[in-house]
């Protein structure tokens, strides 16, 4: 392998991209957040009135016309949707939900994994999701399961949503979190699972600052 891979799962929450965005600029890696595509897909769905779990045959069939890219600028990952950058539109709680559904769909799944391997065969990348280790990358250098308990999960997703001055309520945010932790492990194709050769680390209890420097340094040390 020419190219550096890293990969980053875990449930819902965790920090995984708060946290690998930050360790892939210190690597000087280029951070891929696969969830985001997932999110776009969903994103589509709503936007073109396509119930996910009732209409799955109608959103496969418009898989085609999804053209997912992502962009960077000044550090920031841009994710486009047909052209459109649909950065904060896809961070709605709307659209969490519909992407863990989205997530079921097989050939949702092998559009999205293709794009990921195209990118991880031509860069050093730090890439989180929740099948990264055990299938888009299982020959990644380092895998990492980084999680944390629900409570913690939905408390800093709550305290990152007001932040944001979206409308959110505590007990919502950790059903929808139980809500998806449940759907992406028990999907059957490539669910959300620790692979074998991964480390874990359970950032509960922990600072973010205290995370950041435990993932680097972890990740350092093994470069
Ligand atoms: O990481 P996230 O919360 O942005 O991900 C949104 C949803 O996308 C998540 O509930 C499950 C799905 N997902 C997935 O199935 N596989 C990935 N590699 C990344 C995300």
């Amino acid at each position: 392998m020419k190219y550096i891979n890293i990969a980053i799962d875990g449930p819902a929450g965790a920090g995984k991209s708060s946290i690998s965005k930050i360790v892939s600029k210190r690597l000087g890696f280029i951070y891929i957040d696969t969830g985001a595509m997932y999110r776009s897909v969903a994103l589509f769905a709503i936007e073109n009135g396509i119930d996910i779990k009732n209409e799955t045959p109608k959103l496969i069939s418009v898989l085609d016309s999804i053209n997912i890219d992502m962009k960077y600028e000044n550090d920031k990952q841009i994710i486009l949707l047909n052209g459109r950058d649909v950065s904060d539109d896809i961070r709605k709680a709307e659209v969490s939900i519909g992407a863990s559904d989205v997530a079921v769909i097989k050939e949702v799944r092998l559009k999205l994994v293709e794009l990921q391997r195209k990118l991880a065969s031509n860069n050093n990348v730090v890439m989180d999701g929740r099948d990264i280790g055990t299938y888009v990358l299982p020959d990644a250098q380092i895998k990492i399961y980084l999680t944390a308990s629900v409570e913690d999960r939905a408390k800093r997703r709550y305290d990152e949503m007001v932040q944001k001055g979206m409308e959110c309520d505590i007990e919502k945010v950790k059903l929808d979190i139980m809500y998806r932790d449940k759907n992406d492990s028990e999907r059957e194709f490539a669910p959300l699972r620790k692979a074998d050769d991964a480390t874990v680390i359970d950032t509960s209890g922990n600072e973010f600052e205290e995370s950041v420097e435990l993932l680097y340094n972890f990740i350092k040390e093994r470069l």
